[in-house]
């Protein structure tokens, strides 16, 4: 499915709940515990029907805290199902993967994307509200074990955790993980601090490993590097600093049913009306891209005002 710019619009991020049992300081940081509005399983799955119809080949399935809803597994189960869907893949904060990383690898996820912004037991309590760095610990060795290609995203907030991709870099050094910083985005609270650039980051990490250009593309729009030093690999997802809208192959549902044709803009889709209407869902979705602006503008009066943990990221 080709945009009015000519992207390719294949990929689908599905957020299937705002709740999130941390409290991350840029993000949600007075919690979430309040599903309502949240789409049954059922209308997930004749979503992602839909969706591959209109052309949708991969689904994301974000949150919240996406294994905060017990039904997660079994999500990811259907849509890999459905014909046309070739890849599912799940971003989490990690502190359920103990339990979960089986039930994840025998669902058929594809990859699993961890959020984490340091690696120091500390910090992270600060950041994020929760003493539970151990847990994301285990849960990745959890992933590696049942066979599950993980990659790590970091988000740097100046003057917080600036410091952290030194220590995070132990995980590529020492496994096959990628580590990815994101650039903040001025949405939510995450207006309230100030970003650091993936330019700068890479300055500073060459200094440790040398850094060259790596072949590889994943389904976004990071950009990645290699190091004969490193297993993994190190990716920067420059969405401030860089335009790295023209590459854009997205498309959005939040966790209470708006399809969104930009993670910048305020403006949505109501599909609530249409789950069990098939043809009018591929119709939003083709619509929602045909939608997409040529690149995202956080600020006039179309900005987004949502909290992310309702957008999914
Ligand atoms: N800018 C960039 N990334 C953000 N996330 C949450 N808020 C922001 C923001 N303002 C990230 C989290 C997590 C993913 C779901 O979204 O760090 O990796
Ligand atoms: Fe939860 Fe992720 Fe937001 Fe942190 S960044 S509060 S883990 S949704």
């Amino acid at each position: 499915m080709k945009d009015r710019y000519g992207r390719k619009i294949e990929y689908l991020r599905l957020s299937i709940t705002p709740r999130c049992n941390l409290r991350c300081i840029y993000c949600a940081p007075e919690g979430c515990t309040d599903s309502s509005g949240a789409l049954s399983d059922d209308d997930i799955e004749n979503i992602g029907r839909a969706s591959a119809k209109a052309g949708i080949r991969y689904i994301k399935i974000t949150g919240g805290e996406p294994l905060m809803r017990r039904s997660c597994t079994g999500i990811i189960r259907r849509l890999k199902a459905i014909d046309g869907i070739e890849e599912v893949t799940l971003t989490t904060n990690g502190t359920l993967l103990p339990e979960y990383a089986e039930e994840l690898a025998s669902a058929g996820t594809d990859c699993v994307n961890v959020s984490l912004d340091t690696a120091d037991a500390e910090q992270y309590a600060a950041m994020t509200g929760f003493d539970m760095l151990d847990r994301v610990e285990s849960g990745i060795e959890a992933l590696c074990g049942a066979g599950i290609p993980v990659r790590l995203n970091c988000v740097l907030l100046g003057g917080i955790n600036d410091g952290a991709f030194r220590e995070l870099l132990r995980f590529p050094e020492t496994n096959n993980i990628d580590l990815r910083f994101i650039e903040l985005m001025p949405i939510g609270h995450g207006k309230e601090f100030s970003f650091i650039s993936g330019g700068s980051i890479y300055q500073e990490i060459s200094r440790i490993h040398p850094l060259s250009p790596s072949r590889y593309r994943s389904r976004g729009p990071a950009v990645y590097f290699e190091s004969t030093e490193l297993i993994g690999r190190i990716g920067f997802i420059s969405a401030v600093s860089r335009d790295f809208c023209k590459s854009c192959n997205r498309i959005r549902i939040t966790s209470d049913g708006i399809l969104k044709p930009c993670l910048s803009l305020g403006i949505g889709i109501d599909i609530k009306p249409y789950l069990h209407d098939e043809t009018k869902l591929c119709e939003a979705v083709r619509d929602a891209a045909y939608q997409k602006p040529p690149m995202h503008c956080f600020c006039g009066s179309n900005a987004e005002t949502a909290a992310m943990n309702t957008i999914g990221g």
